[in-house]
């Protein structure tokens, strides 16, 4: 029902601003795992005592549920979304108006909130790796815009997962360096190019080097294909393989190779690989061609994307 996507669209909304705003990755992964027990219950939930039988929803989260089905509202995302400011949500909420209440907060979103209601239960079902590959072959069809891209589809996709939450292509072009001119051209002529050919559908986000958006495969026969997130990041081709590194995860893998980085003296990040000086001081970032580069510098041995679990 329309309540239940609701329901999951707030605890998913709770759990991003645990990450984004107070950077609290367990309770964003908790209020991650409710959102997706609560989306899988096949029945209306009446209450929160109800709600915390299922595994993964605790007293806490039953109590948010509670204050949404009897106020209508969450206080702590007051603090996000102006229309509850706006009061809104100060409405009857019931599960015969349930319709009618969607519709009235649905204008009082910002654009990026709408898009993620309006394609919220496609959002939330993973990506088989067959439709993956066949838009790895859309991505590599992007010579037609400009022969010398490089594009990588990064993320659990490329560590070989089964199916994955997202698109993350990471995008770069010989002419794009950190110390040339920025060129958003070079983002936008693709993302123009995906558009045209009806594969982006929808813009959350369109920046100088970042792209936020949705996309969906087309089909020629009947077969059902769901609307899927994707982000498209321009990176200048010397930051490149860090980049490529770090988005292709995970983020255990990522954590475990930082501090390796860090016990032979190197600081890493997103965008560059730097030496420590004695005084712990980060000096220039070095040569890196390749993601193996990257690995050699701190003395690792090269592990393949499959390998990069942890
Ligand atoms: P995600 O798309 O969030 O993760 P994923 O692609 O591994 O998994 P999923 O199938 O659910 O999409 O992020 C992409 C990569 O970015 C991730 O594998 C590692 C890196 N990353 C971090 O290192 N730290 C972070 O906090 C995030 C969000 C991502
Ligand atoms: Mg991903």
């Amino acid at each position: 029902s329309k309540l239940l996507v609701l329901m999951v669209f707030l605890v998913s909304e709770l759990a991003n601003y645990e990450r984004n705003v107070n950077r609290a990755i367990h309770k964003y992964n908790a209020y991650r795992k409710a959102a997706s027990v609560i989306a899988k219950y096949p029945q209306k939930i009446k209450s929160g005592a109800e709600a915390k039988k299922l595994d993964g929803v605790g007293a806490k989260i039953a109590e948010k549920i509670d204050e949404f089905l009897t106020t209508g509202k969450l206080r702590k995302l007051e603090k996000v979304f102006e229309c509850v400011r706006n009061a809104c949500f100060r409405v009857d909420l019931t599960f015969e108006k349930a319709d009618e209440n969607l519709k009235k907060i649905e204008h009082k979103l910002n654009h990026h909130q709408q898009i993620g209601l309006k394609y919220f239960e496609e959002f939330e079902k993973r990506i088989p790796r067959a439709e993956m590959q066949e838009m790895e072959v859309g991505v590599s069809e992007l010579d037609v815009v400009d022969p010398e891209y490089i594009g990588t589809i990064c993320g659990s996709y490329r560590r070989g997962a089964e199916s994955s939450g997202d698109i993350d292509i990471l995008l770069t072009h010989p002419d794009f360096t950190s110390q040339s001119e920025k060129q958003p051209k070079l983002l936008h002529a693709v993302v123009d190019h995906l558009e045209s050919i009806g594969f982006i559908t929808d813009t959350l986000s369109k920046g100088d080097t970042k792209f936020m958006g949705v996309c969906q495969l087309q089909k020629e026969d009947e077969e059902e294909c769901f609307h899927r997130r994707i982000d498209i990041r321009l990176i200048p081709k010397d930051q490149y393989y860090c980049g490529v590194l770090y988005f292709t995860g995970s983020d255990i893998f990522n954590k475990n190779m930082r501090t390796h980085a860090l016990e032979k003296g190197f600081t890493l990040n997103e965008y560059t690989i730097r030496p420590l000086g004695v005084t712990g001081v980060a000096g220039e970032p070095l040569l890196v061609d390749s993601e193996k580069d990257i690995f050699d510098y701190i003395q690792w041995k090269y592990r393949e994307p499959k390998e990069r679990s942890e």
